[in-house]
């Protein structure tokens, strides 16, 4: 079987402040990491040097909406306008698929030129636009885990769907392509409260259970969306417990956001074991408001990172960080940890990916650091120019399972 040997400045994160760092990595030809160390391995194989640079496990974007991805930089402070003016008009576009194909090739091909090697991507409400995702996600070799978005009111009438043809529509994708390759997973999507009704969601939740599969939606981002939630669902106190009720918080649903929670709502999220992806730069160009990690992390909610495009502007992951680190004030060892070790956890795949151990999946980024900082500096501040200052244009290779996928050869 043949080998690699990676030689860089390997950094991978263990805890919100421990760093460990390797000169070597060695990765068997099926993508498991065979040895890391600081000595010139023992095995023999292929040496790829990447002496100069740093190499991070890959980024993991655990919030993002691949149909929205050519409607970022869309000014508006109201969330349920946004949606309306700009959102549902373009997501209404994927009922083409040859439209639908050509954005999910490039939404994945740019996810991988940004470093990010997981992505949790709700599709548009379309099931073949969901289907072509799933093959597009394929191809590009990225890890991803995908969800067709269900509405039942409050959108146009074409974005709809019955809460049967729901049930169906899962089924028939989650069937084809749910822990494919190991690699792809299917996400039950009820985009949130405001538009599913309680059935929807109840069906939605019951497949999910049923088939073993993820689950995400949208929770408490604006004040203005609480109130409507409020509205529609008169007879339950909060909105974290419409989903509960509707058993949409388990140990495998992600909630975007989670903004303005009380602590009842918060300790009911974490007895769910329920995940939050934290989206920083969405809630500051929507001027959703700040989430208070402090708080989260008191009740022991487990956080992770999302770009949230297109309410989130960026792509690039190490954008978001600094919004991550302008919402609340953190190491970079810490913002660096979520990112990935904080998003294999959200998944439920700390075995397998989010840093670097012998007998996980080769995962990783490798960044060029110069001119913002030389690669034998202090790994802290490295780690904050990359926090602060960094972009995509840091990014130089891209590998999933060992394989390079991003430059493409
Ligand atoms: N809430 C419901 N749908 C959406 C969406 O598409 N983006 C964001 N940011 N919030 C939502
Ligand atoms: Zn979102």
């Amino acid at each position: 079987m043949r080998i690699r040997i990676y030689k860089g400045r390997i950094l991978s994160f263990e805890s919100p402040s421990t760093v460990n760092e390797y000169r070597y990595m060695v990765v068997r030809e099926d993508g498991r990491i065979l040895e890391l160390s600081n000595e010139i391995p023992v095995r023999k194989g292929e040496v790829v040097d990447y002496s100069d640079y740093l190499i991070l496990p890959g980024f993991i974007d655990t919030h993002i909406h691949l149909p929205q991805f050519y409607q970022r930089a869309k000014i508006n402070n109201s969330l349920l306008d946004w949606l309306e003016k700009y959102i549902f008009p373009a997501e209404m576009k994927f009922s083409d698929s040859e439209f639908a194909r050509k954005a999910s090739k490039e939404f994945f091909a740019e996810l991988l030129r940004n470093g990010t090697t997981t992505a949790v991507v709700y599709s548009s409400p379309h099931k073949e636009a969901t289907e072509i995702a799933f093959q597009e996600a394929e191809k590009s070799g990225i890890r991803a885990v995908i969800g067709q978005v269900l509405m039942d009111r409050n959108g146009p009438e074409e974005l709809l769907i019955t809460p049967e043809k729901a049930t169906k529509d899962i089924r028939e994708v989650a069937s084809r392509w749910h822990g494919s390759d190991d690699r792809l997973f299917y996400a039950v999507t009820p985009r949130f409260a405001v538009s599913c009704t309680m059935e929807l969601m109840k069906r939605a939740a019951q497949t999910a259970k049923e088939l073993d599969l993820y689950i995400q939606t949208h929770l408490s981002e604006q004040v203005g969306e609480i109130e409507v939630v409020k509205q529609l669902f008169p007879d339950i106190p909060t909105y974290t417990e419409v989903y509960d009720r509707a058993g949409l918080l388990s140990e495998k649903t992600i909630v975007a956001h989670a903004i303005h929670l009380s602590d009842y709502e918060r300790e009911l999220l974490a007895k769910r074991g329920t995940k939050i992806a934290h989206c920083p730069s969405s809630n500051f160009f929507l001027h959703s408001g700040v989430m208070n990690l402090r708080k989260q992390e008191k009740f022991e909610l487990k956080i992770s990172l999302g770009s949230d495009v297109a309410a989130g502007p960026f792509l690039s992951m190490l954008e978001v960080l600094r919004d991550a680190y302008y919402a609340n004030a953190m190491t970079p060892r810490k913002a660096f940890y979520l990112l990935t070790m904080g998003g294999a956890k959200a998944l439920g795949m700390e075995d397998r990916i989010g840093n670097f151990e012998v007998g996980k999946e080769a995962d990783f980024v490798v960044l060029e650091l110069e001119p913002l900082a030389s690669i034998n500096d202090d790994i802290d501040e490295i780690l904050s120019k990359l926090m602060i200052l960094g972009d995509e244009r840091n990014v130089i290779a891209t590998y999933v399972r060992g394989h390079a996928l991003w430059p493409q050869r």
